[in-house]
């Protein structure tokens, strides 16, 4: 989605922004924009599509050491030059970029036109620059406090005034940002990605908080006035690799990356000799844990299907009341939120509106919310303060693979310490955590003999239509397959319990139809063999996920993918990785852009 950078300092703006603005790329985007301040005002230069478009667009140079820049995702008004990034006010001497949305935009745009103020752009952002100039009178930190007031909605802003080229003003409300303190320079951004190139130390700004930044750092207030004395925190040291390392595209390297991903989320955590598992950032005791009746995941797309897989297990091992649910649909519904429920938000980036408005619902109603989340610092872990990072390491690619095993893996080492709590005994305890170590070495050992995935790439890439069904623990492993393969090749797909086929869905198949059935060994085994011959009957060719060594299965199949054995609530670890590689070949052999999918954002952060 949207993304910002902005650079003030000792060197040469222009080429530290499209190199920032590169780097954040990988979260999507449609047109780019960079507005420099010179000494007689704004040089703007603005493209629809690539950074690298924009980079041919600059290439007239400039020595400022002071601008702002944009990668825009469109909300507001269709993909054009005019609603491009960064936006000036009418006298081209204030330049603004945006994440967010305004949604009194249409009341300011009046009270602003009625002012006689033209508008160019169709955006919301827009009426920002028109509202800071009207509140402007030579000091830039107050003109921007003065015009968020008038503002309702959600922004992440960085303003620059070229009558001030020795500052910049930032500020944050919903949308996050980033200030990146180095030597001699300041880097802001909304994403650590575009940071790391020039430092680790950075300053989170919160929510309602307005920066003044300058080449020696920056002034951090609250949006309603006062000093705030934020400590300095340090990005992660894996941020920096943000390289293919071999691989064609990202989505490859971290499907690859996968038993590494998970051995990160599993190190110091699971111990077999106490058959439990301890995740400190809980802060939780035993008896905490206990008094726990019931749990709750909150998430979107891959997210709400890991913490699918995460409710089945905590039902199933701990015997507890638990479900997941989709964040859009649940902090729009004004939910009940039990006092002794214990939420978890999960999310990769950890800045996703919609997960972030469910947390947010969550303790408005006195709920006790805990974060899953890949992305340290983010938005999420801050509201939720406690939780657990997965340690997946940067996900770049748009569709997301690591991030997905490890919530999963995250999500499973909690059951074992709630099980333990409840009904499981030492003995049982020591084998789930054996399971659970257990849980890389399988993956390598898959990843190491993937199997025929080209051949049921090959029965998938040219299908009008196809499906992908599976029950209990497999049955989210079909609906993130399905989404998978949607995202990256974009071959019309849905995903059913295999146990609904006969109530809908059959109706859909026809001689030929694919059908990718994920059947590992385990309490529903038996019972998809029926649902696998009940579609053959009606023409569909199936691709089998299944136990190795289970011949039966392999043998009904006209694709067998087999991985390697594995306890029930581990499975999805295992078969969720062929259909990443099915998608990711699909897409290849479809000619996608497989790291940065048409329509789609890597961080979701509007609602
Ligand atoms: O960053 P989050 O985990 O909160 O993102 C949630 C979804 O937007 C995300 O999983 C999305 O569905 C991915 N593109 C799936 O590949």
């Amino acid at each position: 989605m949207c993304g910002i950078i902005a650079y003030i300092g000792d060197q040469e703006a222009l080429p530290r922004l499209i190199e920032g603005l590169r780097r954040l790329e990988y979260r999507g985007y449609d047109s780019a924009g960079v507005a420099l301040i010179e000494p007689d005002g704004v040089w703007l230069r603005r493209a629809v599509g690539r950074v690298a478009g924009l980079a041919a667009e600059t290439s007239d140079g400039c020595t400022s050491k002071v601008g702002i820049a944009h990668t825009r995702w469109a909300t507001h008004g269709g993909v054009t030059l005019e609603n491009t990034h960064p936006h000036l006010d009418a006298t081209h001497r204030i330049a603004v970029v945006h994440n967010g949305i305004i949604e009194n935009m249409e009341a300011l745009k009046a009270v602003l036109i009625a002012d006689g103020v033209e508008f160019l752009s169709e955006t919301d952002t827009e009426v920002l620059p028109h509202l800071i100039r009207r509140h402007y009178t030579g000091d830039p930190l107050e003109a921007v406090r003065a015009a968020l007031s008038h503002v309702h909605g959600t922004y992440g802003i960085a303003v620059a005034f070229a009558d001030h080229p020795d500052v910049l003003i930032a500020a944050r409300f919903g949308s996050p940002l980033v200030i990146g303190l180095g030597d001699g320079e300041t880097v802001l951004a909304s994403d650590p990605q575009a940071i790391v190139a020039h430092t680790r130390r950075v300053l989170y700004l919160d929510d309602r908080e307005i920066a003044v930044i300058s080449a020696d750092g920056a002034k951090v207030q609250r949006l309603s006035g006062g000093d705030v004395n934020r400590d300095v925190s340090l990005i992660e040291a894996d941020y920096a690799v943000a390289e293919l390392g071999g691989h064609e595209h990202f989505m490859a390297k971290e499907i690859w990356e996968q038993p590494d991903a998970l051995l990160r989320c599993l190190r110091g955590r699971v111990q077999i000799e106490r058959g439990n598992a301890k995740l400190g950032g809980l802060n939780m005791t035993p008896r905490d844990m206990v008094n726990i009746r019931e749990v709750v995941t909150v998430g979107c797309g891959t997210a709400y299907h890991a913490g699918m897989v995460g409710s089945m297990a905590i039902e199933h091992l701990a015997r507890l009341p638990a479900h997941a649910e989709v964040a859009s649909e649940f902090r729009n519904r004004h939910p009940i939120i039990p006092p002794d429920a214990l939420y978890f938000a999960v999310s990769q980036s950890g800045e996703t509106a919609d997960t972030l408005g469910a947390v947010e619902e969550i303790l408005v109603k006195g709920g006790q919310v805990m974060g899953v989340v890949n992305v340290v610092g983010s938005s999420i872990a801050r509201t939720c303060g406690a939780g657990v990072y997965v340690y997946a390491g940067p996900e770049i690619a748009v569709a997301s693979t690591k991030a997905f095993t490890s919530q999963v893996t995250a999500l499973l080492v909690f059951t074992l310490m709630l099980a333990r709590t409840r009904n499981q005994s030492l003995a049982q305890g020591e084998n789930i955590a054996r399971a659970l170590l257990e849980a890389p070495d399988k993956l390598q050992e898959y990843l190491d003999d993937p199997g025929p995935i080209d051949a049921a790439a090959d029965l998938v890439k040219d299908a009008k239509y196809c499906m992908f069904m599976g029950r209990g623990f497999s049955y989210p492993v079909a609906l993130e397959g399905a989404l998978k393969l949607k995202e990256i090749s974009y071959v019309p797909c849905e995903a059913y319990p295999a146990g609904e086929m006969k109530h809908g869905p059959i109706a859909m198949l026809e001689d030929g139809t694919p059908v990718i059935v994920i059947a590992p060994r385990g309490s529903q085994r038996d019972k998809v063999i029926s649902n696998i011959k009940e579609v053959q009957a009606r023409g569909a060719r199936t691709i089998i996920v299944h136990t190795r060594g289970d011949d039966e299965m392999a043998r009904l199949a006209d694709v067998s993918i087999p991985v390697p054995e594995v306890r029930e609530f581990i499975s999805p670890l295992l078969t969720v990785v062929p259909l990443q590689l099915l998608a990711y070949k699909v897409g290849i052999a479809l000619g996608r852009d497989i790291d940065k999918p048409r329509n789609l954002a890597k961080s979701v952060t509007v609602e």
